[in-house]
C-alpha cells in the first residue's frame, strides 16, 4: 500500500517498479503466491472437514459460515486480480463482470431483467445492474480499479475478519475440533 496507487496512470508502472526497484518488492511476490496458497488451503481444509464428516450436526451452522468464507476468499482473489492494471487483469474482470450484466433480474441482458419495470421504465439498464455495481460503470476502467482496490484492502478482509471469529467461537461452541470419525 504505501508504492501502490489505484490509478490507471500510475497501478501498472507501480505494479513494475514493486518487482523490479522497490525495497522489498518481492512481498508483492509473496502476496501474489500466498493467495494461491491460501485458496488451496481452504480446499484441504473443507475436504478434510467433509471426510470426517465434521460439517454434521451440531456443525452444519459452522459449514455454512466456512462456505462464505470461501466465497469471501475467490472474492478476494477476484478483486486482486485487478489491481495490477495489466491486460490480464483488464480483460480476466471483463469476462467476468460481463457475467454480471447477463445474471437472472439483475443484470440488464440477464433472463427477468426486463420485467422489473415501472410505468414502462426498465428499472434494470447497463446504467443500473450488477455490473455497473460492480465495476462503477459499463466498463472496466477507473472507477472499478478504485471500487476493486477498497473491496480488497478493506471491506472484504473486514467481512472476512469478523466471520472467522463466528468460525473460530463456533468451533469451541460446537464441543472443539470434532475427532476421526
Ligand atoms: C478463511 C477460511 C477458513 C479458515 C481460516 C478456517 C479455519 C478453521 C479452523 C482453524 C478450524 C479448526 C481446526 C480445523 O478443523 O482445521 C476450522 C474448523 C471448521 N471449519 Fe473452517 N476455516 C475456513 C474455511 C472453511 C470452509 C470453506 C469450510 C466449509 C465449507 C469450513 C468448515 C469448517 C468446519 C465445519 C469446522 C469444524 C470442524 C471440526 O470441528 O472438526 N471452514 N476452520
Amino acid at each position: 500500500m504505501f508504492y501502490y496507487r489505484p490509478v490507471v496512470e500510475y497501478a501498472y508502472a507501480d505494479i513494475i517498479s514493486l518487482r523490479a526497484h522497490v525495497t522489498l518488492g518481492l512481498m508483492r511476490e509473496i502476496h501474489r503466491w500466498g493467495a494461491h496458497a491460501m485458496v488451496i488451503a481452504i480446499w484441504l481444509h473443507m475436504l478434510r472437514v467433509f471426510l470426517t464428516g465434521s460439517y454434521k450436526p451440531p456443525r452444519e451452522f459452522n459449514w455454512g459460515v466456512g462456505v462464505i468464507l470461501l466465497v469471501l476468499t475467490l472474492l478476494l482473489s477476484f478483486t486482486g486480480y485487478l489491481l495490477p492494471w495489466d491486460q490480464l487483469a483488464i480483460w480476466a474482470i471483463t469476462v467476468g463482470s460481463n457475467m454480471a450484466r447477463a445474471h437472472p433480474f439483475v443484470g440488464h441482458e440477464g433472463p427477468g431483467a426486463s420485467l422489473l419495470a415501472i410505468g414502462g421504465v426498465p428499472l434494470i439498464h447497463a446504467g443500473s445492474d450488477a455490473r455497473f455495481l460492480l465495476l462503477g460503470g459499463t466498463s472496466v476502467g477507473p472507477g472499478a480499479l478504485m471500487r476493486f482496490y477498497v473491496l480488497h484492502c478493506i471491506f472484504i478482509p473486514l467481512v472476512a475478519s469478523v466471520l472467522i471469529a463466528v468460525h473460530f467461537w463456533r468451533i469451541r461452541k460446537d464441543g472443539g475440533i470434532s475427532g476421526p470419525l
